[in-house]
This record gives structure tokens, C-alpha cells and sequence, in this order.
């Protein structure tokens, strides 16, 4: 299929004959629908397009009417097949961005699907969809790079770098969620080898340059931060954790110490997201996600994006459902549906 894919592209951009052009590529575009396979493998064996794609390609190029457009859009093509163009912070070639289409690239996010495959699942109180990072660790690093979770969790991020090659650090401040996390996360394959460090403590404190000196490596390339939001979920009695903390300035004082022990082993140009809600307590909206954006906006990081997120409706919600429409229409507030994803890039 390439010798003749690749042909065809080459050969007519030597002709001038429009409709010796398109008579081509209606040939060419009959037999790839007429494969059964969803991609199509080229000639050199290493490079495999989905079908789709070619499709919708060589439809734009036929419905073209000018020779100078279709020669643009041909060129197009043949540069998606034979070229690649990275981004300093992703693998994303972005010559076949249009093959991408399941990369959000609006500020809005619905998901109402949590991925439950393999170790995920939705058993640990506060923790994040895996859709989350995800999404981020494609966006916002490249294979083989090393990330920063300072609220591990039940390690979602830990899971998702892991299942795409990249290596991951995570702090926690519970010894026993660490442990479970470990065990949990250590039942599925790692077959490329990724490197995972699960380390205890208290990530306002921990000494990370040991923590980086001992994997032998210099700094992060990302770093994502979901904090507690503040005391909704309690996490433990501890001290330092952050939702025990007992006014709001003291849980953001807390965080940005989180901040300025992570943020300095970041490397420049690269990115950082924070996870958070908003709040809503003795008749107030607290917006603690907008709080918490100026603490890392304090540290000199720039705003790339503000996403907001809709929040999956558990059960304990939908049966609280009409409860909570009529405190809302009687008390003059809106009712939470949605989180904050903010997106930084050190300077
Ligand atoms: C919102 S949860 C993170 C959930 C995680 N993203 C997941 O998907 O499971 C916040 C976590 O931070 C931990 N934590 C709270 N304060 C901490 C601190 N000072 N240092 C490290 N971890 C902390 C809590 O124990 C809790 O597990």
C-alpha cells in the first residue's frame, strides 16, 4: 500500500492535469475503503495510519477545485506520512495532529465515564479520574521523563504514567495509603520497565533533592498536584496533613509550602498542574480554587489554562439530588458541579 500511497502523492505533484489528479485518488481512496483493517500500514512497516484519517484526507483533496489547493492539500499529506514534528514537551507529532481526536483541547471537560480498567478504581475517597492525568501526561511530557505527585493517593497519576512509559515519584503523607498503593499498583504489568518511587511523607518537607540524587536524576518534568480540598475530606489525624488544617489561610500557607518544596526541581518551560474545587460552607462559596491559583501564581509561575471539569455524580449525590435543588433554590447558590484543572508553565 505505501509504494503505492506514496507514489501516487509523489507522482501528482508533478502533474498539472487536475483531473488526472483526482482520478488518482478516487483509485487510491476506493481501495483503502475497501480495506477491512482499521489502519493501514505503510511500505517501511514501522509507520501505520488509521484509515479514517487517510479517508478523511484524500476526501478533502478530491473535493478541492483548484489545482493550487489540492497540490497544498496533497503536500499536507505527504509530509503527515513521511515527516515527524515534535514539541519540546510532548510526543505528539504534530504533522498528524489530526489523529489525536481523543486530546481535549477545550478549557470545558465532561467526562462522565471513569476509566475502571486494570488496578484503577474508584474505591479511594477523593481521589482524581484517570482521565486526568491522562490527558496531561500526553499533553505535557514525553516518554521516559519523570514526574512529580506530591498527594499520591491511591497513585491515579502513578498508574497512568506507568501505563504510558513515563517514570513517576509520589509522596504521601499516610503510611498506609502508601503501602496499599504500592501493593496495588504493583499488580499490573510493567512491561517497559518504568521506573516508579513511592516515598513517605510530608510533601511541604521531604527532602526531595535526596529523593532525586537517590533515582540519579536532576529535576521533574512535570508535576501535579492534588491537594486535599482543604477539610471536605479528612484524610487522616495528622498534623501536617493538609486538610486538617484549621483556617483557610493556614491551608494555603500549607500548600504553598508544598509548592515551594516541589516547584524549584521543575524544569524551566515545563509545566505543572494544580487539581482543586471550590468549596461551599456556612453560607458561603469559598473559592479556594482561585485562592489556591494565586499561591502558584506568587511563585512567579505563568497561568496557561483554567479547565473546568464536571464532577462525576456518585451515588450518595444523585440520591441527595432533589435535597440539594431545594436548599439551593432557598438559599440563593448554585449547586457544585464542577473542579478546577489549572495549567502553569515555570518561566
Ligand atoms: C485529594 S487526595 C489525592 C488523590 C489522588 N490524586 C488519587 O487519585 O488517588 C490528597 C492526598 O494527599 C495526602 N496528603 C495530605 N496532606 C499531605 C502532605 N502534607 N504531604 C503529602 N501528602 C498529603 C492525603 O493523605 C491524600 O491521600
Amino acid at each position: 500500500m505505501k509504494t503505492d500511497l506514496l507514489n501516487i502523492i509523489s507522482g501528482s505533484l508533478d502533474k498539472s492535469d487536475l483531473i488526472e489528479i483526482r482520478k488518482d485518488f478516487s483509485v487510491l481512496l476506493t481501495s483503502i475503503t475497501k480495506t477491512k483493517s482499521k489502519n493501514i500500514v505503510l511500505g517501511n512497516g514501522f509507520t501505520s495510519v488509521p484509515k479514517e484519517f487517510l479517508m478523511g484526507e484524500l476526501n478533502q483533496i478530491l473535493e478541492t477545485h483548484t489545482i493550487e489547493r489540492t497540490k497544498y492539500y496533497i503536500k499536507r499529506l505527504k509530509k503527515s506520512l513521511t515527516e515527524t514534528k515534535h514539541s519540546k514537551i510532548n510526543d505528539l507529532n504534530l504533522n498528524r495532529w489530526k489523529e489525536y481526536d481523543d486530546i481535549i483541547t477545550d478549557s470545558l471537560w465532561i467526562l462522565n465515564k471513569r476509566d475502571n480498567s486494570g488496578v484503577h478504581h474508584a474505591g479511594y475517597w477523593g481521589n482524581f479520574i484517570p482521565q486526568i492525568p491522562n490527558q496531561l501526561l500526553r499533553r505535557y511530557t514525553k516518554k521516559g521523563e519523570w514526574i512529580l505527585d506530591p498527594f499520591l493517593g491511591s497513585g491515579t497519576t502513578l498508574i497512568e504514567a506507568q501505563r504510558l512509559s513515563r517514570n513517576a515519584v509520589g509522596i504521601e503523607l499516610s503510611k498506609k495509603v502508601l503501602d496499599q498503593t504500592k501493593k496495588n499498583i504493583a499488580k499490573e504489568a510493567n512491561p517497559n520497565k518504568v521506573r516508579l518511587e513511592f516515598v513517605n511523607g510530608d510533601s511541604a518537607s521531604i527532602d526531595l533533592k535526596s529523593v532525586l540524587s537517590t533515582l540519579d536524576i536532576k529535576s521533574f518534568q512535570f508535576q501535579i498536584f492534588h491537594p486535599p480540598y482543604w477539610d471536605i475530606i479528612k484524610f487522616s489525624d495528622n498534623k501536617s496533613d493538609l486538610s486538617n488544617t484549621k483556617s483557610i489561610e493556614d491551608f494555603l500557607r500549607g500548600f504553598g509550602r508544598v509548592l515551594d518544596n516541589c516547584l524549584p526541581h521543575l524544569d524551566k518551560k515545563r509545566f505543572a498542574a494544580v487539581v482543586i474545587s471550590d468549596k461551599y460552607s456556612g453560607g458561603e462559596w469559598i473559592p479556594l480554587g482561585f485562592l489556591v491559583m494565586q499561591e502558584v501564581l506568587k511563585r512567579g509561575m505563568i497561568l496557561k489554562s483554567t479547565i473546568v471539569k464536571n464532577f462525576e455524580e456518585t451515588t450518595a449525590k444523585r440520591n441527595q439530588k432533589e435535597l440539594w435543588r431545594y436548599r439551593a433554590l432557598a438559599g440563593g447558590f448554585y449547586v457544585f458541579k464542577h473542579e478546577y484543572i489549572f495549567i502553569f508553565q515555570k518561566k
